[in-house]
């Protein structure tokens, strides 16, 4: 009948079933979406031109002009080594159906966004936990990654910065991951979709590109140039592998948007992705500001380690109640949603989004506190 191994992606679960129609929406990952004319001034995108786009199918790899702008953010890449996805998502199922053979082992730190780790799990893949640390500010251990990556292991999968917490690899880091994957000829997955929304400096997170011969890098324009609908993503890699890739891509989705492509196109040329970065820098720095404020509120119930990028804050909590109750009394009662650290893997947590308008956010994390004070008051 059907698959019943499957493993359902379970933070994207949580929010389909959730998010449609919540008043104060705070478990989006990225920061305020655009509106498209918000795009078109801010890109000095010609209306007129952009209206004789044909509906056709696009280039199926990616439109060229596209994949070279793409191409020239990761120094030495070529175009042919650039496959255009419908979103991060679809280049991350790509890498995991083309790389993982029967017997391979995933390596991937926790907690993450798990999809490399739930695609290597439905295709039957052993997956290898290293547990970050959370009191090292979500570090790596070191001696657990060792311990983890064997000559089975084929992909050693990175979040770079992380979902949920926001921390950015440190140089010693980086290197001891590459050392690892050279150890054993494992393949870094970098996904970089992250990268520019750093919260404490304006210098981007370095690419694992370029870092050692086996990376494959994932991006998209959803979480630092603020344009989730468009759906627009990409794979970086070795011409051969991205060739492989594109095969398993026309059996998924045949190509991104028309559209997509087009307006993708605009955002990444300069000086457009220079200001789409900088309008979601200022969003997330702002944003944070206010949640820590408003979680000081209850003394001793709330602590996060702040994010160095992204709009998201991994809250750990100290109330007599688990994190998916939590979340679900939060939405039943006061209309707002975050996602339980269950959904991560991690109990007492929850994740918040906070670039958002200041006064939506304030209102939202009033309610927030409201409930706080009824289970601190046994209600
Ligand atoms: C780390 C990570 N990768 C990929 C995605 C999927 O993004 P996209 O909208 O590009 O498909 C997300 C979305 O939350 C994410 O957090």
């Amino acid at each position: 009948m059907i698959n019943r191994n499957f493993q359902p992606f379970r933070v994207e679960q949580f929010l389909s079933e959730t998010e449609h129609g919540v008043v104060f929406n705070f478990s989006e990952s990225g920061v305020h979406p655009m509106s498209l004319q918000g795009l078109v001034e801010l890109a000095g995108i010609d209306l007129d031109a952009l209206l004789t786009t044909m509906i056709d199918y696009p280039q199926v790899n990616g439109k060229q002009s596209l994949r070279d702008t793409i191409a020239g953010l990761y120094p030495g890449a070529s175009a042919d080594g650039v496959l255009v996805t419908v979103g991060a998502t679809e280049a991350n199922t790509l890498v995991a159906n083309t790389l993982l053979e029967p017997g391979d082992n995933v390596v991937c730190f926790r907690p993450t966004y798990e999809q490399i780790s739930g695609n290597a799990a439905n295709l039957g893949n052993e997956v290898r936990w290293v547990d970050l640390i959370e009191s090292g500010g979500w570090a790596i251990d070191a001696e657990a990654l060792e311990r983890a990556v064997d000559d089975r292991t084929r992909i050693i999968h990175v979040v770079n910065p992380n979902n949920p917490t926001g921390r950015i690899l440190t140089e010693a880091d980086r290197a001891r991951i590459v050392s690892a994957a050279e150890r054993v000829g494992a393949w870094i997955v970098s996904d970089e979709v992250y990268a520019g929304t750093e919260r404490e400096g304006d210098t981007e997170t370095p690419s694992f590109w370029g870092s050692t011969d086996r990376v494959l890098v994932v991006n998209s324009i959803s979480k630092a140039y603020g344009l989730p609908g468009l759906r627009l993503g990409w794979l970086v890699g070795p011409e051969d592998i991205i060739q492989h890739c594109w095969r398993r891509h026309e059996y998924a989705s045949i190509a991104a948007s028309m559209l997509s492509m087009e307006l993708a196109d605009k955002a990444l040329a300069e000086p457009a992705r220079s200001k789409l970065k900088a309008r979601a820098r200022r969003l997330i720095r702002t944003g944070f500001d206010v949640l820590t404020e408003e979680l000081a509120r209850h003394q001793g119930v709330f602590s996060v380690v702040p994010p160095q990028a992204s709009a998201m804050s991994f809250v750990r909590f100290n109330l007599p109640i688990a994190s998916e109750a939590f979340s679900m009394r939060l939405l039943r009662e006061k209309d707002v949603l975050v996602i339980p650290g269950s959904r991560f893997g991690v109990e007492n947590h929850f994740r918040f989004s906070s670039a958002l308008p200041e006064d939506h956010l304030r209102n939202g994390l009033a309610k927030l506190n409201d409930l706080t004070g009824d289970i601190l008051n046994g209600r």
